[in-house]
């Protein structure tokens, strides 16, 4: 037979089974655009902002809908009501997590971020307990996001309040207050081995973005055909692997289970604890893929957040004096910012909400998946389908009102009845497991950049335009220049 037709029926049957497959679930699954035979809804939806198209999708089918990923269905939910039901009040049936063939390969099962069943859930409660303030010995989290502030107001110095990009300096922060975490100390931010292990996440974290990776996702079956695009991502997670390795190796040879310095023994402790249970979940490749998940969801969101709230404040200098004139008030100039002086810093508070409701880092959260078949208002989902979470929907409800708006008097309203709203960490039984770090970090990093400094602008802020560049799987503000004026 010739090679086109070959080619041509072999086609046509990938047709007939792509548009078989899409019809035979299609009764049960909630309303949603016709799907294309193998591309699904792609062609309809904008990958610069999915959560875009997600939003106009919702005003023709609702607050429940299916869109296909290729041939793969994506039940939305949209709107608070719809995420509510889903996330909270069937928490468990909606808690496990969508697939992610890219980090099948690297992760197979373990940590945190990519994992089901029996290993996510000890692995995520151990780590919840282990990131508690004082969750590791003596040395409280809190006592690291100070000096990891101070560290970095003295790199900020350096600057000479010229105008500068703060993109590396916020980068090193949060990675370097994830490192202390995880492995007892902090680095100096021109340490070789810090740069290579910042530029590694850095690297992985653009190449999970690319608009290639997707496709990927999509379409698992190009990873097979086209294996070397992931070579780079791939050979960056070996590398950062076999560091911690070696890192847990120097730990198992000092550690004293008395006196645990940091989540690497904690984790070596209970590993030994465990060891006769036959269902190994605390394992030395466990505990890597676990520290892989930490840093990649724990450096670039708080950095980013701390970039976009820096240009925020830059573009409203009224909102940055009311701060500091909080700032001179609870707290003076000499002593260091400590989490109780939150208490007394209700307008601090409330702008570090209002920055994380309105630049909605990441608009979609990251998929989840259906646990068991779900009745699902009239519809029915079947087991690990697809969830997509429009946390957009919920965070610019109108429930704030003008919600496109930058005002934290958002976060000032006594009767406080949009609370529940608020979800960037999104919600139920997946919501971020560093919840209480970002805050941490937020309010204890800022009050001291600003207790020390004071934000110049290169452009009049009028001009600072602050909508977000990117807008895919996370929100990314626009390159800018500061001046850090010392005080
Ligand atoms: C401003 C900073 C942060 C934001 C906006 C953020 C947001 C999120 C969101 C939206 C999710 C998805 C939840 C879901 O699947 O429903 C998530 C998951 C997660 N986050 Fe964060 N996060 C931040 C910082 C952190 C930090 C500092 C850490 C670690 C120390 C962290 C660790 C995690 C982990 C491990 C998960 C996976 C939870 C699971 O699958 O059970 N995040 N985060």
């Amino acid at each position: 037979m010739d090679l086109a037709v070959v080619l041509v029926l072999c086609l046509s049957c990938l047709l007939l089974l792509s548009l078989w497959k899409q019809s035979s679930g299609k009764g049960k699954l909630p309303p949603g655009p016709t799907p294309l035979p193998i591309l699904g809804n792609i062609l309809q939806l904008d990958v610069k902002n999915i959560s875009k198209s997600l939003n106009n999708l919702s005003k023709v089918y609702g607050p429940v809908f299916t869109v296909y990923f290729g041939m793969k269905p994506v039940v939305v939910l949209h709107g608070y009501k719809a995420v509510k039901e889903a996330l909270i009040d069937l928490g468990e049936e909606f808690s496990g997590r969508g697939r992610f063939p890219v980090n099948e390969k690297t992760r197979k099962g373990h940590g945190i971020l990519f994992s089901n069943g029996k290993i996510w859930k000890e692995t995520r409660r151990f780590s919840l307990m282990t990131l508690r303030d004082f969750g590791m010995g003596k040395r409280s989290i809190e006592d690291r996001v100070q000096e990891e502030a101070h560290c970095l107001v003295e790199e900020l110095r350096k600057t000479n309040g010229l105008p500068c990009d703060p993109t590396f300096i916020l980068g090193c922060a949060p990675c370097n207050l994830i490192c202390s975490i995880i492995f007892q100390n902090r680095f100096e931010y021109k340490d070789q081995v810090f740069l290579n292990i910042m530029k590694m996440f850095n690297e992985n974290a653009r190449i999970l973005s690319s608009p290639w990776l997707q496709v990927c996702n999509t379409f698992p079956v190009l990873i097979d055909y086209f294996p070397g695009s992931l070579d780079k991502y791939l050979k960056n997670c070996d590398n950062l692997k076999s560091y911690i390795f070696e890192k847990t190796r120097e730990h198992q040879t000092s550690l004293d289970i008395n006196n645990p310095r940091d989540f690497i023994d904690c984790f070596l402790i209970k590993m030994e604890q465990e060891k006769h249970n036959q269902e190994l979940v605390y394992t030395a490749e466990n505990l890597a893929n676990t520290v892989m998940d930490l840093f990649a969801a724990g450096t670039e969101t708080t950095s980013t957040t701390l970039r976009y709230g820096l240009l925020l404040l830059l573009k409203h200098p009224e909102v940055t004096a009311k701060i500091q004139e909080e700032i001179d008030r609870v707290i003076g100039r000499h002593r260091s910012p400590c989490m109780q002086d939150r208490n007394h810093m209700p307008y601090m508070d409330a702008v570090i909400h209002e920055i994380q409701r309105y630049i909605n880092l990441v608009p979609t959260s990251i998929p989840h998946a259906v646990t068991q078949d779900i009745k699902f208002r009239n519809y029915l989902i079947p087991k690990v389908t697809t969830i997509l979470t429009s946390l957009t929907s919920v965070l610019h409800d109108v429930k704030f009102s003008n919600p496109k708006v930058f005002d934290p008097g958002h976060f000032l309203d006594e009767s406080g009845n949009f609370s529940d709203y608020f979800m960037p960490f999104s919600t139920g039984k997946r919501i971020c497991v560093g919840e209480g770090l970002p805050y941490m970090e937020r309010f204890l990093f800022l009050t001291t950049i600003l207790q020390k400094f004071y934000l110049k602008s290169v452009i009049d802020p009028k001009d600072i335009d602050a909508t977000p560049v990117v807008n895919g799987f996370a929100s990314v503000p626009p390159f800018y220049e500061i001046c850090f004026i010392p005080i």
